[in-house]
């Protein structure tokens, strides 16, 4: 049985992850609207992920017995100035994701509940991956600078990205 205190976190983290799927829903339709449909088609993909890590965590909440609540969503930004902005916006948000989990996995350890704590092990290494693609792809930008060419090159590799995420 989950605590009222996990419970409480775990549909907090369901709301965050929501909101992720919104937010990269979002960029990927600014990335269209500018051209760039290999950042659109990836941020689309993106968005799939976090409703996928919004569900893994719903239906792990259903499991224990507790009472999932899917809760209203914040509006997410619409306009972004550039490319480099938005994916500086991405790791931010990925950032401020993984310290909603560590806070999340610490609770589960306070608490001596190692069935949460031990499923959260699949979010706290999925964290690892996503900032390191978000840093991965803004080093990519910061290498292109001003060159216009190079942004077509640059869409074209965040397309081939999508491939290479492992598998969930
Ligand atoms: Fe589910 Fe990108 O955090």
């Amino acid at each position: 049985m989950l605590s009222e205190n996990i419970e409480s976190a775990l549909n907090k983290q369901i709301r965050i992850e929501a909101e992720s799927s919104q937010i990269y829903l979002s960029m990927a339709c600014w990335a269209e609207s500018q051209g760039f449909e290999g950042v659109a088609e990836f941020m689309f993909a993106q968005a799939d992920e976090e409703r996928e890590h919004m569900l893994r965590l719903l239906k792990y909440l259903i499991e224990r017995g507790g009472k999932a609540i899917v809760s209203e969503l914040s509006k997410p930004t619409t306009e972004y100035t550039s490319p480099k902005k938005m994916f500086e916006e991405v790791l931010e948000h990925e950032v401020f994701v993984s310290n909603s989990i560590n806070d999340l996995v610490s609770i589960t350890f306070d608490e001596k509940d190692f069935a949460t704590h031990n499923f959260l092990q699949w979010y706290v290494a999925e964290q690892i991956e996503e900032e390191a693609t978000a840093r991965t792809i803004l080093d990519k930008i910061n290498l292109i600078g001003d060159e216009k060419s190079g942004f077509y090159l640059f869409d074209k590799d965040v397309k081939s990205m999508i491939a290479k995420k492992p598998a969930q």
